[in-house]
């Protein structure tokens, strides 16, 4: 197979629909392998038929249980028998409330699933990758860095998730290994779209996700994954570490209320 991902096996989580799905058009277009582990089997075995054109491995995991995981990425080795990225990218942003209004159940729920998943994920796949000097690559949010009202909970997941990025970063560089994430500050997806039907006004959250970006509007998920096929590259060969915005922008600068 040609192209910059050409016979690299990648295991991404959260494929069955928005970001990861977009991800998984790109991998398969630049060559890869993929296997789109997904809690939602339908969605993810959509992605494999409608947009892969069945090449590749769609398999049930909820990323929250270590041994959903621990399966996912044995079913992985059993069919290609290597490994060479991980791509942490499933994710729930609900509930979107300040931290008191918070439950005890969806605080640990966020964690489960957004950060814990990246402990699981490393655990069941690390000799793999060492085996292939691959790479991990997370899906954090521009939230993590600047900040959100009415959603503490989910911003400190990305926060972790970010921070998490550079410790792996140092830890497995002496294995070749590569440890990256990117950040969005907002793509339309389900994910995006459920958010925005919490919010008070949906229609003003709507308006304001169309002018956050500097580069003036909110992307689809394909603006996204072509950053992630390139840090899953050899181009990003020194990259580590790092995460990326792929924002446009929206985090630059003081801005007239109202500047499209
Ligand atoms: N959409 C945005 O505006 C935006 C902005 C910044 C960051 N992000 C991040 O991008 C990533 C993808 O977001 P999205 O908007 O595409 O979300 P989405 O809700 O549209 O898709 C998420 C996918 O993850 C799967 N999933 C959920 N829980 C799972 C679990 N426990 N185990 C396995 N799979 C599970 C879902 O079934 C779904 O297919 C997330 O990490 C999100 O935090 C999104």
């Amino acid at each position: 197979m040609q192209g910059e991902l050409a016979d690299k096996v990648i295991f991404l989580t959260g494929g069955g629909q928005g970001i990861g799905r977009e991800c998984a058009i790109a991998y398969a277009r630049a060559g890869a392998s993929v296997v789109i582990a997904d809690i939602n089997l339908e969605a993810a075995q959509a992605t494999l038929s409608n947009d892969l054109g069945g090449a590749g491995l769609a398999v049930q995991c909820d990323v929250a249980s270590s041994a959903s995981v621990q399966a996912a990425i044995q079913q992985t080795l059993a069919h290609y028998g290597r490994l060479d990225a991980i791509h942490n990218n499933a994710a729930i942003s609900g509930p979107s409330k300040p931290l008191h209004e918070t439950t005890d159940a969806q605080w640990d729920q966020l964690f489960a699933i957004n950060v814990k998943s990246i402990y699981h994920t490393t655990l069941h796949g690390i000799d793999a990758l060492k085996a292939s000097c691959g790479c991990i690559l997370s899906t954090a949010s521009m939230v993590g860095e600047l900040g959100q009202e009415n959603h503490a909970a989910y911003v400190a997941t990305k926060g972790a998730l970010i921070a998490l990025t550079k410790a792996m970063a140092l830890d497995y560089a002496p294995f070749g290994i590569r440890v990256n994430a990117l950040s969005p500050a907002a793509v339309w997806t389900p994910l995006l779209r459920q958010w925005v039907q919490d919010q008070p006004d949906p229609s003003a959250t709507e308006d304001f996700l169309n002018h956050i970006h500097v580069l003036g509007f909110c992307p689809e998920g394909d603006v996204v994954a072509d950053v992630a096929v390139f840090l899953l590259s050899e181009r990003a060969r020194f990259i580590t570490g790092v995460t990326l915005p792929v924002s446009g922008g929206a985090e630059l600068g003081y801005r007239r209320s109202g500047t499209k």
